[in-house]
């Protein structure tokens, strides 16, 4: 696809109500990124463990992060991993015991250079535990520019964040 015809189909899901959907390309671009990640060890069954930590809301009530490095469609990017663990009883020490039994969700942010620069090039993703990709209420794949020009979702909230990087943890992303 030609940057042009990238930039038309880009026009044509936005929506009346400037909230930028998630189309095709984003849900398989997402499934990409899983089986990299998975390639490197940050998701799935192989996946590297990190310290738990008690989480804020919208994320889960337990959380783990990342930040690595991973390769898509032969571009490199950052990539920050946020692992959501939940459920009754669950604690930091049970999710240190047994992260696979209360993991809810991964939510993802991979800097995909040239993907919106004015979102700082970030493409983000909620996945369930396996690797597919969620929705919200509505039926919409959160996948992609999830929250732009919207009040609410990822990219709505992450503006927020301190150092105008859309990134809470550090302003090491610029
Ligand atoms: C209502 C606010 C809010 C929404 C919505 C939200 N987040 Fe976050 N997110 C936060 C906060 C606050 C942190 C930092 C807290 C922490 O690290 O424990 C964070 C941290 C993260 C991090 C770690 C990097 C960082 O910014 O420190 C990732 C990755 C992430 N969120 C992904 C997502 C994705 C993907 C979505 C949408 C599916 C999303 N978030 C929706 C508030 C939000």
């Amino acid at each position: 696809m030609t940057k042009t015809m990238m930039a038309v189909s880009g026009a044509l899901i936005f929506s009346a109500s400037q909230a930028v959907m998630a189309g095709q390309e984003e849900v398989s671009y997402a499934g990409k990124l899983w089986s990299a990640m998975e390639k490197n060890n940050l998701v799935g069954a192989n996946a590297i463990v990190s310290v738990p930590y008690t989480g804020v809301h919208p994320h889960g009530a337990i959380l783990d992060t990342l930040d690595a490095t991973t390769t898509v469609e032969g571009e490199s990017g950052v990539v920050l991993i946020k692992r959501n663990y939940g459920g009754e009883g669950v604690s930091k020490q049970a999710v240190a015991n047994s992260p696979a039994k209360w993991l809810k969700a991964v939510t993802v942010m991979y800097k995909r250079e040239g993907y919106d620069p004015e979102t700082k090039d970030w493409f983000w993703v909620k996945y369930s535990p396996g690797g597919e990709v969620l929705k919200n209420p509505k039926g919409m794949p959160l996948a992609g520019k999830v929250g732009k020009g919207a009040n609410a979702g990822c990219i709505a909230c992450h503006k927020a964040a301190p150092g105008g990087d859309l990134v809470f943890n550090n302003d090491r992303y610029k």
